[in-house]
Order: structure tokens, then C-alpha cells, then sequence
């Protein structure tokens, strides 16, 4: 390399004596400017990425502690009893048929723990329409998904959004519990998972969180969403929005995103 030469120069360099219309446009671009951009922008992606990875390893310890001490029930991953975690269900299921009255519609249960999702569904009338696949962070939950499986195994997964395109994404808890006190960092955490969850979401995105009329991470490091700002940035990036609360559960929102 030549000394005193960057890198991206003696690499550019080629590009621009290449033809004559690319010598041409370098009188109209920067072309360090524009290799300055997309260092820059790589790097905020691969810091993003990094975060997200740590977020994610922390949240897997969290669970699997849990996971450990109380197995599977709902206290096993923080709910305080099967009513409410049954409860939140049945609001989400019942957008998603509302939305979809006729046909069978698949949807990817995105954070489905130990599968409570599909007792859920097994015990509920109207519910054989429902195509259901779950996905986890958790290899451990996962396991004890497949393991206690009352539909075919594969159809619980490792990951974070669904592997294939599905009528409906639908998260209940997932995003919770956080793991920093830092509410930007968090929301930015899980509107970047939401995104991530849209591009497979054929119809909609069903999903709950406990409402405040301001963010914050409590001290029990639960996060309570201004469900407000969330709604706009869901009908801002992905699709109308609607903001269902009941009164059996007061500190909840149920976020219904339409395409
Ligand atoms: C409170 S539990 C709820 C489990 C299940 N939805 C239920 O209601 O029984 C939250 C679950 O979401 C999972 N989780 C957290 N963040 C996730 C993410 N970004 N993608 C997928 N799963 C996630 C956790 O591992 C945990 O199993």
C-alpha cells in the first residue's frame, strides 16, 4: 500500500480510472465522502448487531434461571398464574379471528416459552382453524416445547421471527422483561425485533405490553411502554394501528398492526 494512502483510496482507486463514464461521474461524487458513509454506517450496524447479541444472551439467562427454579408453569417464565397468561391469549386470539373470520390462518407465537400457546388454543372452541408455529431465544424452552409436544415437534424453533412467511406474528410477554435500565436502548431493541417480525407478517402483528403513560424499566427491570408513541411508530413504519385494553387486565396493551 502506498504510504499515507487510507485503504478505502488505494481500493477506490481502480474503480475510479475504470471507464470513462465512471471517471466521468467521480466529477459529481466524493467517492471519499461516500466510502466514509458506509464505513460509518457498517460500524453502527455491526455495534447494533453486538448490542442486540448481548441483549439476547442476557434475556436467555434470565429465563433459563427461571426456567430452572419453576419449571413449567406459568411462574416457570413470570407469569403470576394461568388465568392471566390464558387471558392475554384469548385477547390476542380473538383480534386474530376477528381479523380473519373464515379459512384457517397460521400464526408464529414469537417468545412462546414452554408452549402454553397451543393448551390455549387445544382448549378453546373455533380454534382448530389455527396453524400454529413457535419460535424462542431459549434452546432450553425450546427443548421443553419439543419434548412435551401435543403438536409435531419441528414445529417449535430457535429464533426470534418467524422462518417463513405466516398470516399473523403474535408475541404475548416477549418483550417484558428487559435487561438494562436504559429505556432507549431497550425500545430501540425491540422495535428493531417488531421490524424483524413484520417482514414475515402476511396480514398482521398481534402483540402486548404493560402500559404506562410514560416509558421506564421498573426496578424488577420490567418495561412499561408509553403505548402511545409505540402506536404511531407502528402505523408510521408498518400498518394501521389499534390499542385494545380490558379492564381484567388494567396494566396491559394489546397492539393490533394491520397491513
Ligand atoms: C414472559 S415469557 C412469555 C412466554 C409465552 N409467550 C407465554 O405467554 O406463555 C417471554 C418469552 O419470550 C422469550 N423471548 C424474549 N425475547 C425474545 C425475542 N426477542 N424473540 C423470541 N423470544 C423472546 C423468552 O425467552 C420467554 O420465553
Amino acid at each position: 500500500m502506498v504510504p499515507g494512502l487510507l485503504r478505502h483510496q488505494v481500493i477506490l482507486q481502480p474503480l475510479r480510472s475504470a471507464t470513462a463514464n465512471q471517471a466521468h461521474l467521480t466529477e459529481f461524487i466524493n467517492f471519499d465522502t461516500v466510502a466514509n458513509c458506509l464505513f460509518r454506517w457498517s460500524v453502527c450496524h455491526m455495534l447494533k448487531a453486538l448490542k442486540s447479541l448481548h441483549f439476547r444472551r442476557l434475556i436467555r439467562g434470565v429465563y433459563t434461571q427461571r426456567f430452572k427454579k419453576f419449571g413449567r408453569q406459568p411462574s416457570g417464565i413470570y407469569w403470576t398464574s394461568k388465568e392471566r397468561q390464558f387471558s392475554r391469549f384469548a385477547i390476542i386470539i380473538q383480534q386474530v379471528a376477528s381479523a380473519a373470520p373464515q379459512g384457517t390462518i397460521s400464526i408464529a407465537d414469537i417468545g412462546c416459552g414452554y408452549g402454553a400457546m397451543v393448551d390455549y388454543l387445544q382448549e378453546s372452541a373455533g380454534c382448530a382453524r389455527f396453524r400454529y408455529s413457535g419460535y424462542d431465544i431459549n434452546p432450553q424452552l425450546i427443548r421443553s416445547c419439543r419434548a412435551n409436544a401435543t403438536i409435531p415437534a419441528q414445529q417449535f424453533q430457535m429464533g426470534d421471527c418467524p422462518a417463513e412467511l405466516v398470516d399473523f406474528t403474535v408475541m404475548s410477554g416477549t418483550y417484558n422483561m428487559a435487561v438494562t435500565k436504559d429505556i432507549d436502548d431497550w425500545e430501540r431493541y425491540f422495535l428493531d425485533c417488531l421490524e424483524r417480525c413484520w417482514r414475515y407478517s402476511r396480514r398482521g402483528m398481534v402483540f402486548n405490553l404493560l402500559a404506562a403513560d410514560q416509558s421506564y424499566i421498573s426496578n424488577g427491570m420490567l418495561y412499561h411502554s408509553d403505548v402511545n408513541k409505540i402506536r404511531r411508530y407502528c402505523r408510521a413504519k408498518f400498518g394501521a394501528t389499534r390499542v385494545i385494553r380490558k379492564s381484567g387486565l388494567p396494566s396491559d396493551a394489546t397492539l393490533v398492526v394491520m397491513r
